[in-house]
């Protein structure tokens, strides 16, 4: 049995990147392994939200995990910030991490470009707190898309020094992990870049039929293939790429002969792309609807869930204390 360990930011809802590439295929595992879903309410601090809205967007988050098939009674779900034990490995783990490797970052640098008032000390420690999140469980799988990967090879850095330092073969060293294939970028419907909350070009899960078709319908495309074979732009080839996951390989083969003889029509392409993302999202939807409101059912899956994370987070916190040499009087 493995252990795997998936977070999300609660930034706002789910969309389809972060369903493709962090969670469809670790719901089908949860029976062979020892699971843990979280809510990453700390890592969202970094761009200081509102206090109104923090506890609403937690909310949404936990109810979008569950909607998507997260079974609490067999994974354990919970609220990074309902477990400080994350707080202490992160405060140890930095000891061990250094500036120049935290600066270097892609993501920290990203975010120091979009956000230059507020270069936070939180944004530069990211990947510790993220190793803390991993190694607090001891975890050997990571579910995430492609641009979590820089993440999780410092996390395993992270892991190889400690183990060298303190002379131990203590941390697994975790690995990135999309169910026997390579790891996933979903693009946004804009031509370009990955979907992404603060990119502004997502199709939600929450979301209903007629605002995915209206948003499927408005996604850039080019004026068509000139020559037979060719090589599609990248606003083509994106729509491809979220075909190929939410179709089956026949419709994709289909629109692929059709770009390749220069018969495509962009707007069957967008019907069907569109039907099959509703048909993905539509049960998960309802599911929803049904459970939003259900303050008791969330607030059962969450005290349950706490208790487990936390069970596992003082183990490891325990034996990493003993190991780096602090002891009780
Ligand atoms: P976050 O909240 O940005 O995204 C959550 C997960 O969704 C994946 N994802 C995507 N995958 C494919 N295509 C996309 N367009 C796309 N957009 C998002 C992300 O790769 C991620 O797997 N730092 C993490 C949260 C985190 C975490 C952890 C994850 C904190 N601690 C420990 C795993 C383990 C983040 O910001 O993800």
């Amino acid at each position: 049995m493995e252990t795997v360990v998936s977070g999300i930011r609660s930034t706002g809802n789910l969309h389809l990147g972060n369903y493709f590439g962090a969670l469809r295929n670790f719901i089908k595992m949860q029976e062979e392994n020892k699971c843990f879903f979280f809510i990453a309410d700390y890592h969202s601090l970094t761009t200081h939200p509102d206090p109104k809205i923090l506890h609403g967007n937690v909310k949404n988050v936990l109810t979008e995990y569950l909607a998507a098939g997260i079974d609490p009674d067999i994974s354990t779900i919970y609220v990074q910030s309902d477990v400080p034990e994350v707080c202490e490995l992160y405060l140890l783990l930095n000891m061990h991490a250094y500036m120049g490797e935290l600066a270097k970052t892609v993501s920290f640098k990203e975010k120091a470009r979009k956000q230059p008032e507020n270069v936070n000390a939180g944004l530069l420690t990211y990947p510790t707190l993220m190793a803390a999140d991993i190694l607090m469980h001891n975890a050997n799988k990571v579910p995430v898309g492609k641009d979590q990967e820089q993440h999780l090879e410092m996390t395993r850095k992270f892991a190889r020094r400690f183990n060298n330092f303190y002379n131990v073969e203590y941390f697994k060293e975790p690995v990135a992990y999309n169910f026997g294939g390579e790891l996933i970028k979903i693009p946004g419907l804009d031509g370009s870049g990955k979907m992404g909350k603060s990119e502004g070009n997502c199709i939600y899960l929450a979301e209903d039929a007629k605002s995915i078709e209206k948003k499927v319908k408005r996604a850039l495309t080019d004026e068509g293939p000139k020559e037979p074979n060719s090589v599609k732009p990248e606003c083509i080839e994106n729509l491809f790429t979220i075909l190929k996951v939410v179709s089956t390989d026949e419709v994709v083969k289909h629109f692929d002969e059709k770009w390749n003889t220069c018969e495509i029509r962009y707007g069957d392409l967008k019907k069907q792309l569109a039907e099959d993302i509703i048909a993905v999202t539509s049960p998960i939807r309802e599911r929803i609807l049904e459970i939003q409101n259900d303050d008791a059912y969330l607030h059962k899956v969450v005290t349950e869930g706490t208790a487990r994370a936390r069970e596992s987070a003082s183990k490891t916190l325990k034996e990493v204390r003993e190991i780096m040499g602090f002891k009780n009087f």
